[in-house]
């Protein structure tokens, strides 16, 4: 499974991404204006720490704008990934993305049916939002399951990148569903290293060791 980043923060991302563990990078417009800096000095960035995908989201809402701002998105890195959000006009733009070997995340998805149309317009990348299902009362991580298992009906080759993920359970859950992908806020990426019984553990260990007097070195 491969564990993006959910953030513009090019700080947090070089700090997470010395552990040899990011495999890419999702940044949206809200946390594009939380960071309060040029969007695209941000995204030029973050391709020179990463290698891996990085999206950068459009702005704009119909399909002809979309395709500039992609395009303009996609000529920062190599390694770009344009989203579009999960619209008609947004749907129309994937398939020409494409078609010129664009790739794409297709976000804000909360139903299969989005997931299945992202697909058939060729998206690279697929976004559901588990937290934000799970705030309006559904199941998040049902949408996972529903889209691999018609993703996996058809052989489509759109990877599933679990989104809005709150909680390292969320993680969990997207890995057992069969997720590809999962974007993670760097909190929760933090916090998936800890576990109470590592900790206490550790602390009796070394403290064991201290009594020994001994020195590996
Ligand atoms: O970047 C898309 C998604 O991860 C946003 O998450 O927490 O704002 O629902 P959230």
């Amino acid at each position: 499974m491969q564990l993006f980043l959910d953030t513009p923060d090019v700080a947090l991302i070089k700090d997470l991404a010395a552990t040899g563990l990011v495999d890419g990078i999702t940044t949206n417009p809200s946390l594009i204006a939380k960071a309060g800096r040029n969007f695209l000095e941000v995204i030029g960035e973050i391709c020179a720490v990463i290698d891996g995908p990085v999206s950068a989201e459009v702005a704009a809402m119909d399909t002809a704008g979309m395709l500039d701002e992609g395009r303009k998105l996609a000529s920062i890195a190599p390694n770009v990934v344009v989203k579009v959000p999960l619209t008609r006009d947004g749907l129309i733009a994937t398939r020409e993305f494409a078609a010129e070997g664009i790739a794409t995340n297709v976000t804000l998805c909360f139903s299969a049916a989005q997931a299945l149309l992202a697909a058939k317009a060729g998206a690279s990348y697929i976004s559901p939002f588990i937290g934000r299902l799970d705030d309006v009362g559904a199941e998040g991580m049902d949408l996972i399951v529903e889209i691999r298992a018609i993703y996996d009906n058809y052989d489509f080759d759109t990877e599933i990148l679990a989104a809005s993920i709150r909680t390292p359970g969320h993680v969990t859950q997207a890995a057992l569903c069969g997720a590809d992908c999962a974007t993670i806020p760097p909190d929760v990426f933090n916090a998936l290293f800890k576990h109470p019984l590592t900790e206490r553990g550790l602390d009796q260990f070394m403290a064991d060791w201290a009594k020994t007097g001994q020195s590996i070195l």
